[in-house]
């Protein structure tokens, strides 16, 4: 990540158009700096939103300690009776988010987003996003990103569902193994040993697969129960899986529940579980399934070709579903699909709408034999018979990722194009794209 990016991201005041819309009505949009008390109240306000409780003075401590490379925007209203608290909460950060072919690109990352139920409804969520995407584009981030908590709410301004999370439930002593047996060993380690090694792994998985985003350093506190704040840290336990050699290829931490009736039936839910190469995956897998006492393994964001299906003998072992997760928003389309990798040679033309007017254009984007792309402007240009894919913002921000098919787009009536069997071998990725956590 381009620290001076990060920085003119963070630092730069609100966006001013933003800013007078909000003034218009009565309201008041800050940046939040870093500092207590304000961000006990913007901090709380965003607990309340998402219903949470209160957070404790040790809680706002600790996430502060955490919060430092975000950007925080509050909506105040000075007619309130306590108007420091305020009534629309708003936070972003830039960190890497992987494209097809093992390139990441700086996102800008969406969470926090609240407004109040005594004002709700009067466009205070949509003028922080749109003013937070413009500001976006103007610093130069070629793509935002967020998980939501609704999908119904973001499509409007031209965020697409990319990528899909799957979750398991798998009865174990049903599945019964069949995957490759390991060479290495699994053994238990603290969970600070699991906190320390977490990180590295995940920055070596994460070109791999489209649609990961960097961990926010505050996440792994949470997955290994190591923050100061956690409400059950012994619950997680850890447990680590080295190679022949003695590398350390993987990592896992899960909890388990016990069943009253019968002390045979607990479940084991997998908090999270990080393997670099297919070994430590078959490894960690195979252990979680042989738990004494587990009846029942769970586990949630993973992708929808787990090979861990093709592990175990008795597929309807395991129940899957599935779930619109991560959702991205192409804010330069060039930056974007000049970026990603292609699986196969060939040309379409893009004209792309967009609601927000941010990347509308007509581009002609072609993907040569080593895959790589280029994307040059085609507005006015005569491209003869190559392909041509009209799309809107959300649809083909869906689709850069590789996971969502132009083909389903088609038959949908969301996308048009001359030749869909090209657009969609173009767009598409031999690895469908994952998110491993919410954000
Ligand atoms: C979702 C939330 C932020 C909306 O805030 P808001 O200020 O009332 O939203 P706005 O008035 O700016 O509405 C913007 C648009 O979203 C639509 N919208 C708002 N809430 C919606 C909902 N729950 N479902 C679908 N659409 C919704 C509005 O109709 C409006 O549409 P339009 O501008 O295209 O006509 C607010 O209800 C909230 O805090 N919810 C709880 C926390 C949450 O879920 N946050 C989202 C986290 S991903």
């Amino acid at each position: 990540m381009d620290a001076s990016l990060a920085t003119r991201h963070r630092e730069a005041g609100v966006d001013e158009a933003a800013a007078a819309r909000l003034t218009e009505r009565g309201l008041s949009l800050r940046v939040v700096p870093h500092e207590r008390p304000a961000y006990d109240h913007w901090l709380q306000a965003s607990a309340r939103g998402f219903l949470d409780s209160e957070r404790t003075d040790e809680q706002i401590a600790a996430a502060l300690a955490r919060s430092s490379s975000r950007r925080l925007l509050g909506v105040y209203d000075p007619s309130a009776p306590q108007d420091e608290l305020p009534v629309g909460t708003f936070a972003t950060w830039l960190d890497d988010l992987a494209l097809p072919g093992g390139v990441v690109v700086p996102a800008v990352a969406v969470s926090a987003v609240t407004v109040s139920p005594t004002h709700a409804g009067r466009g205070i969520a949509r003028t922080m996003m749109e003013g937070e995407l413009r500001h976006a584009t103007r610093v130069g981030v070629p793509i935002a990103a967020l998980t939501v908590s609704e999908s119904t709410l973001y499509g409007r301004y031209g965020f697409g569902p990319a990528v899909t999370a799957a979750t398991w439930t798998i009865e174990t002593r049903r599945a019964g193994w069949i995957g490759p047996e390991a060479t290495g060993r699994v053994d238990y380690i603290s969970r600070e040993l699991a906190r320390s090694l977490a990180p590295g792994l995940h920055e070596r998985v994460l070109r791999s697969r489209p649609g990961e985003l960097a961990m926010p350093e505050s996440h792994w506190g949470r997955f290994t129960g190591t923050d100061a704040d956690a409400e059950k840290p012994g619950a997680v336990r850890a447990v680590q899986y080295a190679d022949a050699a003695g590398q350390v290829q993987g990592v896992a931490m899960y909890t388990v529940t016990e069943n009253e009736d019968d002390f045979t039936k607990a479940t084991a839910r997998v908090q999270y579980l990080l393997a670099a190469d297919d070994e430590a995956y078959a490894g960690l897998w195979r252990f979680l399934l042989s738990l004494p006492l587990v009846a029942t393994v769970t586990a949630s964001e993973l992708s929808t070709d787990e090979p861990l299906l093709w592990m175990i003998a008795d597929q309807r072992a395991a129940r899957v579903s599935l779930t619109d997760h991560h959702y991205v928003r192409i804010l330069d389309v060039p930056g974007v699909l000049g970026a990603r990798r292609y699986a196969s040679p060939g040309q379409i033309v893009l004209e792309v709408s967009d609601p927000l007017g941010i990347s509308e254009g007509r581009w002609l984007l072609e993907a040569a034999e080593n895959g790589e792309g280029g994307i040059v402007s085609a507005e006015g240009v005569d491209t003869g018979d190559v392909p041509v894919l009209r799309t809107g913002t959300t649809e083909l921000s869906a689709m850069c990722l590789g996971g969502v098919s132009a083909a389903a787009l088609a038959a949908a009536g969301r996308i048009e194009t001359t030749d869909v069997a090209a657009v969609a071998r173009m767009l598409g990725w031999h690895v469908p794209p994952r998110l491993s956590f919410w954000y």
